[in-house]
């Protein structure tokens, strides 16, 4: 049996002292759960964050990296900045990014294989618009950015992506996808995987789901045989809501 991996996206919220407050709040609130939990903080917390959560069962992640290891990239962070911190996981083609940034499948794969290469431990955000939906593309849309943004991930590097299925029009609306809706498209998301590296890869790949889970609805969701975790946006900023999330399933 898989345990679950319930990873916190702060986007772009709390500044250091909240985010001294909050982890302090965390940590007792998490020590005992056998599910691994991971916090995805701005990069100016990423220090403090990882210095706090030191010892604990706490692992903390960024929001994104660049594919070059250093040069004229202004504003961008290499995936080795983040390593050298300490940091393990890093968020990657989240839909705020692909809507709002120009994030594509392929700048999507590049960031993947960069952040692999340097150690760290993706965590690659997949979903369908609600028009997408809609027009009954659900399917296409995510086999699209299966392939695409896996086309030169290795079988050996798979086992360190996490993917995480966030339905676009389930984020921060308050609007979950039902535990069926999830459980069904994370199948079929499992099934693009399975075509492209066999069974036994896409069986032991973490899927998680995203979008407005909180401590309400995460049990239901975590029962479902195909969703391995969560990726939890609004609801990661309350200490007592995330440690619910993160307890939810034993
Ligand atoms: P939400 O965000 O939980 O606020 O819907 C999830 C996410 O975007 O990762």
């Amino acid at each position: 049996m898989k345990n679950k991996i319930i990873a916190g996206n702060w986007k772009m919220n709390k500044t250091i002292a909240e985010t001294k407050q909050l982890i302090g709040q965390l940590i007792p609130l998490v020590a005992d759960t056998n599910n691994t939990v991971i916090i995805c903080v701005p990069y100016t917390n990423l220090a403090t964050a990882v210095e706090l959560t030191k010892g604990t069962n706490i692992h903390v992640g960024a929001q994104n990296c660049h594919w070059k290891e250093s040069g004229a990239y202004t504003g961008e962070i290499a995936p080795s900045m983040l390593v050298e911190l300490g940091v393990e996981y890093v968020v990657l083609g989240h839909s705020e990014r692909r809507t709002y940034f120009g994030e594509t499948d392929n700048t999507v794969l590049l960031r993947t294989k960069a952040a692999l290469s340097a150690g760290l431990k993706p965590i690659v955000c997949i979903g369908e618009t609600l028009e997408e939906r809609n027009n009954g593309q659900m399917e296409q849309v995510l086999s699209r950015q299966v392939k695409e943004g896996f086309k030169d991930v290795t079988v050996e590097e798979l086992a360190n992506v996490i993917v995480a299925y966030e339905p676009v029009w389930a984020i921060g609306t308050g609007v979950t996808a039902t535990d069926e809706q999830a459980n069904d498209a994370i199948a079929f998301v499992r099934s693009v995987f399975q075509e492209m590296y066999g069974k036994q890869a896409a069986d032991q790949l973490y899927i998680q789901y995203g979008g407005s889970m909180n401590d309400k609805n995460a049990q239901g969701l975590l029962s479902m045989s195909h969703i391995d975790g969560g990726l939890i946006g609004g609801a990661s900023l309350v200490a007592e809501k995330f440690a619910q999330v993160v307890k939810a399933h034993k």
